[in-house]
């Protein structure tokens, strides 16, 4: 079993259907264990958040635990995650000690640390992220990092199988206008956890666009050995055929890292495009709407798709309370 939760792939597909199906069991009250009963759980934001904070402040509340909530730079001091560096400029305080003072008081650390979507091959190796899993002593779950975001993935899962059932699904995961170049890990979870669970996922994008190389290696991979099939397209209208479930997310190219101005030019011919309406939906066998929020209404998803029944938007926030509290349960019992 992996002492961390960073990435999905960490975990097989059949552990994290047993994570699944022990949130079915906490979400349906047949498992209300207070695992976390006078006991502490470290998260650690160095970025916003509504549902990741909310969520596993409430979830390790549940579990008869703690939430001890810190913010590098705000409310505790700023953190050096790079090695052999001399700390003489800004940085206070390095993750080598931050963490292992924590896990002193804490039986688990989450981490929330954002692209900076300044340098494309420092950043997607996720060093703030590994820098923490590095040097702590207790398990550590990524709440977003660079690269993944492993909670929003297995509760997009667990909420595709609410809705449509526990087999093999046709899912699109599509690439939306945004007036600003986003992150690219939960596309990245999104794709992967899709594939870990064998389902059919076709990925939309302009070109350009593309995920990273090496993730989209190990999708295929993934896909393989879970007998499902991934499809690239560059036409959103026809990567609606037929989908099950519909993924919309924005996200930044890998190639303009550094450069936001050239990515806001590039995608400017996309806007109003790139966008998922009812047309686009009626394209669908039906499909289910799901988006990670928060989500601009009218730029990413018109207010009469994200409003209408097939909107699931709000039962997947949901999920991420109860697939976090059996991460929690699993990693601490
Ligand atoms: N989906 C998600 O992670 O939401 P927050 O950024 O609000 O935590």
């Amino acid at each position: 079993m992996p002492r961390d939760f960073l990435k999905t792939h960490d975990w097989s597909a059949e552990e994290l259907q047993a994570l699944i199906e022990s949130a079915v069991r906490i979400k349906t009250g047949k498992d209300r264990n207070q695992t976390l009963a006078g006991r502490s759980v470290a998260l650690v934001f160095f970025n916003p958040s509504l549902r990741t904070r909310a969520s596993m402040q409430v979830g390790i509340y549940e579990l008869g635990g703690n939430a001890v909530v810190l913010e590098p730079g705000g409310t505790s001091w700023t953190l050096e995650h790079r090695e052999g560096v001399v700390m003489d400029s800004g940085k206070t305080e390095h993750v080598a000690e931050f963490v292992r003072v924590l896990g002193r008081y804490c039986v688990a650390i989450g981490v929330r640390t954002f692209a900076a979507l300044k340098n494309w091959e420092e950043e997607r190796t996720d060093p703030i992220l590994n820098a923490f899993a590095k040097y702590s002593e207790v398990p550590i779950i990524n709440l977003e990092s660079a690269m993944h975001h492993p909670c929003q993935g297995l509760a997009d899962m667990m909420t595709i199988r609410e809705k449509l059932g526990a087999d093999r699904k046709k899912v699109l995961l599509t690439w939306a206008w945004h007036p600003k170049p986003l992150p690219m890990a939960v596309p990245n979870s999104f794709a992967l956890a899709a594939a870990q669970m064998g389902h059919d996922l076709t990925i939309a994008h302009p070109k350009g666009y593309e995920l990273d190389d090496e993730l989209m290696k190990e999708i295929r991979r993934q896909a393989a050995g879970a007998g499902g099939r991934i499809t690239i397209s560059n036409d959103i209208d026809a990567s609606f055929e037929d989908a099950e479930g519909v993924y919309a997310k924005s996200w930044g190219s890998k190639n303009f890292y550094g450069a936001p101005d050239k990515d806001i030019a590039e995608r400017e011919q996309y806007r109003g495009k790139w966008i998922v309406d009812e047309a686009k939906m009626a394209r669908t066998n039906d499909a289910i709407f799901m988006h990670c929020l928060p989500v601009r209404r009218n730029v990413i998803v018109t207010d009469g798709v994200i409003d209408s029944p097939a909107s699931v938007v709000i039962d997947e926030a949901e999920n991420r309370l109860h697939v976090q509290k059996a991460i929690l349960k699993r990693l601490i019992d």
